[in-house]
């Protein structure tokens, strides 16, 4: 049973298979998380002790009793302004100024099957064995509401979390922080684990003691952003890859977010997760409810590989569509770093061909094909086809393609305008800036007011207009900015606080037409590269382009730090020419090849320009990627070493073990060196594998305990990847 509530100690269980996440109601009413972990399944009701800890401040129903202050009761979703004075979950001004909020238990239901949630992306129910508990709460003085949801995914060991705040006072009130979910440890002896970067460096893995103070990873960018992922891991000090206790905690959200984790003196660490406060104030009229975005919990006992794994199944299982859960991504060739925007059509039709000729299964055109788009000034807003560039439009292109037994993709960059362009001259007042003032400029465009539904709609418009005739296979849909100058012409002064999430409502929303519109089509979500790497996208897009740094060696870093919450099925991973356009690095296309295969598989390059042994080995890398996508992409991934070493390594293994895909890097040569090992992991101890690259047959057993001695590899930033068949 996933949620129990054990009425006579008032605690409330929610069980998975593996782990428990109990809290109770406490005295006066407040919600009082007590424990997630292993699976307990008695209450643990006799872990909060109730001291006087000195210059506490105390409920005023405690009276003259002092021993209970909210400094040490800690609550499932604290309020703002009492006695409680870490981060909040919560606040809100009322109206007559004040800002306490103090939420107790009112009730609370318990259902099979899963909560939605309203114009937003939330894990689907599909054939899940969901349970949901809502508990509603309420503030002690006024009749303002927050209704808190647990998702409870038995199989999968998660539990989704997401809270609706109703106003039921006659009056309006101010919503100035509406997080998602709060989390406490009653321990400080906890490391930390986040994604940091920048565009070209998204999500380097960062591992740090937890510590006094708090630390935040935020957006104020208008989406999630390539500085901190939305998702972060708390961990046991000694926690590796394979054992130790992990938790982790992912935002299904894809705007301006801000994740807390703060240590007090009482040795407890708690962790807020949700909208940025920074970025939001929210008016809410009586009656009015305010849902915030999912968080997705989950714990793992056996390390970081084992919750990897968990939020690997979940997104591959109950994130993305459906339809592309199971199905690999064509292999694509796409123009961008070959021709940027100067192209014309035979330019891309010779592009293709030769493509075609080395085995890609898709042709990608980006940037550069539509209204005034002849350089980056200019152009975007206006989603018809140039046809001084594509004089057969976009169905004939799309039929000129298709003809050579190709797919075809096509970027578009909606969320954005440019001033030199027809939208912006029809409605200047469409784009996000503040009247009187000169807009920043980023990339030379600006952002569109998508809390507009009419600029969403004439988005929708244009793009359905302009495709519905094509065949199109998939959209690369890119977003190349960030918000600045927050200001919409719509909006009420005093309602500008509303604009970032309003923003990113339209943004779902135009997302859900789009997918409606065109189910057939794969959408791939881009953002300067990895700007928005989140599983807001990832429900609609199943996959996301991971970088705009394609050097093989940088990948390997910036791969590794994504996958720790996303499989690598989502993650766009490409072939590029060399030396890189980024780091000027070369390294042989084999080594591109190796990084990019656990991805989704393509190349951004002129084939016409490879040699001819290159273009020999681009077939066989295709071959390759044909028959062992549902491994490589699809596997169960593990993270053989930590980063920072001479070498590195990872693997892949398919679900039922028969195969696997283990890449050795090495970062650096040296002379006259030992032999390294590398141990794998999760295949079948009690088979033997065949290992064709290096003529040798072995069990599991030896595989993973003893060790696979490594190639002496004499040049530097080489991968070489083996494949491994059971026999
Ligand atoms: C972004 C993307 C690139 C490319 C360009 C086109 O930077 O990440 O892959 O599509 O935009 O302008």
């Amino acid at each position: 049973m996933g949620i129990v509530f054990k009425e006579e100690k008032r605690v409330f269980l929610l069980n998975t298979k593996n782990t428990s996440y109990q809290f109770r109601i406490a005295e006066f009413g407040f919600l009082e998380h007590l424990y997630y972990g292993k699976r307990i399944n008695e209450p643990v009701d006799y872990l909060p002790v109730r001291l006087r800890h000195g210059f506490e401040a105390n409920p005023y129903e405690m009276m003259q009793d002092r021993s209970l202050c909210l400094d040490l009761l800690e609550q499932e979703y604290p309020g703002f302004g009492v006695s409680d004075f870490k981060t909040s979950a919560c606040s809100v001004i009322h109206s007559d100024g004040s800002d306490c909020i103090d939420f107790r238990y009112v009730s609370h239901q318990i259902y099979d099957g899963k909560y939605t949630i309203e114009g937003m992306p939330a894990l689907r129910e599909k054939d899940g064995d969901w349970m949901t508990l809502e508990v509603v709460l309420q503030d002690v003085a006024t009749k303002i509401e927050v209704t808190l949801f647990y998702g409870v995914l038995e199989s999968y060991d998660v539990i989704t979390r997401h809270a609706v705040i109703q106003n039921l006072e006659d009056t309006n009130i101010v919503l100035n922080a509406a997080h998602s979910a709060c989390l406490t440890f009653p321990t400080d002896q906890m490391d930390q684990i986040d994604f940091y970067g920048s565009w070209g460096h998204e999500r380097n893995a960062q591992r740090t003691a937890v510590r006094h103070g708090k630390t935040v990873l935020d957006s104020i960018r208008g989406v999630s952003g390539h500085y901190y992922n939305p998702a972060i891991i708390l961990c046991d000090q000694n926690a590796t890859e394979t054992a130790g206790n992990c938790y982790g905690t992912a935002l299904v959200y894809s705007g301006n977010f801000a994740i807390t984790v703060e240590v007090n003196d009482f040795k407890q660490t708690r962790m807020v997760a949700g909208i940025h406060p920074d970025t939001f104030f929210w008016q809410l009229k009586p009656g009015e409810r305010f849902a915030a975005p999912e968080a997705v919990m989950s714990f793992s006992g056996e390390g970081l590989t084992g919750l990897s794994h968990n939020y690997h199944d979940v997104v591959r299982h109950f994130v993305v569509p459906e339809k592309f859960e199971d199905q690999r991504c064509p292999v694509l060739l796409n123009n961008w770093e070959a021709t940027m925007i100067d192209f014309d059509e035979e330019q891309l039709i010779q592009l293709a061909r030769s493509g075609k000729e080395l085995g890609v299964e898709m042709f990608v055109m980006d940037d550069g094909w539509f209204g005034r788009r002849t350089n980056e000034y200019r152009g975007l807003g206006d989603w018809q086809c140039n046809l001084d560039k594509l004089p057969s439009g976009i169905a004939g292109f799309s039929k000129r393609i298709h003809d050579m037994g190709l797919k075809l993709g096509i970027w578009i960059e909606p969320e954005m305008v440019s001033e030199d362009s027809k939208l912006y001259e029809e409605h200047p007042e469409w784009c996000i800036k503040i009247p009187g003032r000169n807009p920043t400029w980023q990339r030379y465009q600006l952002i569109l007011d998508y809390s507009r539904d009419e600029v969403v709609e004439t988005m929708f418009q244009q793009i359905y207009d302009e495709f519905k005739d094509a065949q199109i296979d998939y959209i690369k849909w890119d977003m190349n900015r960030s918000m600045t100058d927050r200001y919409s012409t719509a909006l009420e002064p005093n309602r500008q606080g509303e604009l970032c999430h309003r923003y990113v409502l339209g943004f779902y929303k135009l997302m859900e037409k789009l997918t409606i519109a065109f189910p057939n089509v794969r959408f791939e979500g881009c953002c300067g590269g990895g700007g928005r790497f989140d599983l807001g996208v990832l429900y609609y897009a199943p996959q996301i382009w991971c970088s705009d740094d394609t050097d093989a060696i940088e990948r390997i870093g910036i791969q590794n730090g994504t996958s720790f919450f996303y499989p690598p099925s989502t993650m766009g991973s490409h072939v590029s020419v060399c030396p890189n356009q980024q780091t000027g690095r070369s390294v042989s296309i084999d080594t591109r090849a190796s990084v990019a295969y656990y991805g989704t598989f393509g190349y951004e390059l002129d084939p016409g320009e490879l040699s001819e042994e290159e273009k020999a080995a681009v077939k066989k890398q295709i071959e390759y990627y044909k028959s062992y996508a549902a491994v490589s992409a699809f596997g169960d991934y593990y993270r053989l070493t930590d980063l920072g070493h001479e070498f590195a390594a990872f693997m892949a293994v398919a679900r039922d073990r028969s195969k696997a895909v283990f890449t050795f890097v090495q970062f650096k040569t040296s002379a006259n060196k030992g032999i390294i090992y590398v141990k794998l992991q999760g295949l079948d101890e009690d088979k033997t594998y065949e290992i064709p690259e290096l003529s040798l047959e072995l069990s599991g057993a030896c595989l993973m305990y003893a060790g696979l001695p490594m190639p002496v590899i004499k040049a530097d930033h080489t991968a070489k990847t083996f494949t491994l068949i059971q026999t």
